[in-house]
């Protein structure tokens, strides 16, 4: 963060101040809620609910079902900040207001981010509903971090090498739920890319022949961001349509929530057994 303009850390700590003048729990645990996953915050016990438009600086979500509040209280007796609704790049905010709220979080005190998306899944082994747990991403964002001194990257502390993102224990961990609750959990490699639209077949193919598992057009800022704090990184995609490339037919928004939420109480499985390790 040494780059990190003075405004921009003014930022943080003015909606940190606000949200901690209004909530007394210290959350360990950040939660981000994607595409048809914001249910998850309904197993909290909530001490506060805040809208994003009352906590200042704080972004303005306006993706299909992300519903654009903070929620601090407890899950599994453990306190918790989730965010249901998160920022894209292609709804126009640039990565540093994409991932202020990590950074807020952060500063409230959650040492563990668990972040979840919807996604497209380009490995034939993959079926809609299914989780794939990343393990890796191939990042073609391509944005500059304006706010953060213009650099490419988040600066990552010269001792936090960014090859080793995924925490190794969490992945198990989720691996090992799906086992236990009996429903496919894969490893796997996430490839961002900007949107807005869904793929191209070429898209698709260009996406399956690079190494990709799953497509999608969020996460990767927040966890960049995450790691560059030392925080532990858990990241879950719920795969929700499949990419034929050469029957590809017209992926859209409506189906994307459907089967995201149909995801959703794995995704609560797998969170609720991290909870319960702490
Ligand atoms: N591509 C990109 N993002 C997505 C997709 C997809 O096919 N499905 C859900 N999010």
């Amino acid at each position: 963060m040494s780059t990190a303009s003075s405004d921009y850390l003014q930022r943080i700590d003015e909606a940190t101040d606000f949200v901690r003048q209004r909530a007394n729990t210290v959350p360990r645990v950040a939660i981000i809620l994607g595409t048809g996953l914001g249910k998850l915050a309904t197993h909290i016990q909530p001490e506060v609910t805040l809208p994003y438009d009352e906590i200042p600086h704080f972004p303005q979500s306006t993706a299909l079902s992300h519903q654009g509040q903070l929620v601090l209280g407890t899950l599994e007796g453990i306190p918790v900040v989730a965010m249901q609704g998160r920022f894209h790049l292609y709804e126009g905010y640039s990565s540093s207001d994409a991932v202020l709220p990590v950074y807020i979080m952060h500063k409230l005190g959650a040492e563990i981010l668990v972040v979840s998306n919807a996604s497209g899944g380009v490995n034939p082994k993959f079926t809609g509903g299914d989780i794939m747990v990343m393990s890796s991403h191939i990042n073609l964002m391509f944005r500059r971090h304006e706010e953060l001194g213009g650099n490419n990257v988040i600066p990552l502390p010269p001792d936090q090498p960014g090859t080793l993102i995924y925490d190794r224990k969490l992945i198990d961990l989720a691996l090992r739920t799906g086992r236990q609750h009996n429903f496919p959990v894969h490893e796997g490699c996430y490839v961002s890319l900007t949107g807005p639209n869904y793929e191209t077949r070429s898209e698709y193919r260009m996406v399956r022949k690079i190494g990709g598992d799953v497509v999608g057009m969020s996460t990767v800022p927040e966890v960049l961001t995450a790691h560059s704090l030392q925080m532990q990184v858990l990241a879950l995609s719920a795969v929700t349509n499949i990419a034929k490339p050469d029957t590809l037919s017209e992926t859209t928004a409506e189906e994307v929530v459907d089967i995201a939420r149909l995801a959703e109480p794995r995704l609560t499985a797998i969170v609720i057994s991290l909870l319960r390790t702490l």
